[in-house]
């Protein structure tokens, strides 16, 4: 069976784009710092010992960098690299092909893995486990199973919802990483890296901006770098200045902190009109007309990561710091909902 057509017809996924900006190396990899030393230290000893590296799940929010990683650590590794994605593989055959034809310690990138389906993902045990695939004849009594053995492979898991994984797919990878949001210095050398790239001149001080308003996320980073320059390009001689830069991002609704109109919305919503929560999910994806997956993935973990909002056991709320921004004093019930919440205790 021709499997090139499971890797072609993956879905759209992280990273897409972008392609000549993508670090190839470990040491062209900019932050991360955690990940990166622990990951060098795993390929380096299965590289020495000649083994197939263990399998690797990645995880975190999207634009962290997950499918870039991946291409780094088996270009690391010295071996291929097989791309698919949970979505795009629709029949256990689909599978069962792939992992037929991987060579001894490639690696396989299975993207957005949680959407892998589950009468699918039992393909995945034995393959991870015992590197064999099991396969079923027959029908009723006659019913046989045969084994057949698999060359030692890797996969390399991506998911933005490490809690969406069942418990004995998440238990078969040897090495699981959490991608974090970047710091704002690790987004000023990226987009100072790219602009370099792409022959775009910078001032440190526009990087700088740029960077802290891309949300923690190299891929809006390098996003917002190629707008900017199209502004440049048009009012500024191609020169990114700070004064272009805060007019290109002003005119694209992209606040000082690097929020949007989606996060504005939600911000609203949960302090106007829910009165600072708690909020549970469903509720705010119905009042902003937005998929509760787009929220929990995509909108929220800013949010969080700036102290804006919390999941709590009984839903979402909004904290100070939102308040704050949004130059909105809180409610008596509000106020005594945050101070009830200083001591953090209850947080999910
Ligand atoms: N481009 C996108 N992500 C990057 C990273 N982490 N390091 C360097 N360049 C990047």
């Amino acid at each position: 069976m021709d499997d090139k057509r499971f890797i072609a017809n993956r879905a759209l996924t992280e990273d897409d784009g972008d392609v000549s900006l993508r670090p190839t190396t470990f040491d062209e990899y900019i932050g991360q710092d955690k990940v990166k030393a622990n990951l060098k230290v795993y390929v380096a000893a299965s590289k020495a010992r000649g083994e197939a590296l263990d399998h690797v799940l990645l995880y975190g929010p999207p634009g962290l960098g997950k499918t870039t990683l991946a291409h780094i650590i088996a270009s690391e590794l010295g071996v291929e690299i097989k791309v698919t994605s949970g979505p795009g593989i629709e029949r256990a055959a689909n599978l069962a092909s792939l992992l037929t034809n991987m060579q001894e310690r490639d690696v396989l990138f299975l993207d957005e893995i949680h959407r892998l389906n589950h009468s699918i993902e039992e393909v995945l045990y034995p393959a991870m486990e015992d590197f064999a695939l099991d396969i079923s004849t027959g029908k009723g009594a006659g019913a046989t199973s045969i084994r057949l053995n698999l060359n030692k492979f890797t996969l390399i898991g991506a998911t933005t919802r490490a809690g969406m994984l069942t418990g004995p797919l998440r238990d078969r990878f040897g090495v699981i990483c959490r991608l974090e949001p970047y710091s704002a210095d690790d987004l000023v050398r990226i987009v100072k890296r790219s602009a370099k790239l792409l022959k775009i001149a910078i001032d440190d001080d526009a990087a700088r901006e740029l960077a802290s308003r891309s949300r923690g996320t190299p891929r809006i980073a390098n996003r917002l770098l190629k707008r900017v320059r199209d502004f440049a390009e048009v009012y500024n001689d191609g020169v990114i200045s700070l004064a272009i830069t805060q007019k290109a991002l002003t005119d694209m609704e992209i606040d000082p902190l690097g929020l949007d109109y989606n996060d504005m919305k939600l911000l609203n919503a949960l302090v106007k009109k829910f009165d600072g929560g708690p909020t549970g999910l469903d509720t705010l994806a119905a009042a902003i007309n937005e998929d509760a997956g787009t929220i929990e993935d995509v909108i929220e973990p800013y949010l969080i990561q700036l102290g804006f909002i919390a999941r709590t056991s009984r839903g979402r709320i909004a904290l100070k710091a939102a308040y704050a921004h949004l130059h909105v004093t809180p409610t008596k019930k509000a106020t005594e909902q945050l101070s009830f919440l200083t001591d953090g205790s209850q947080y999910e």
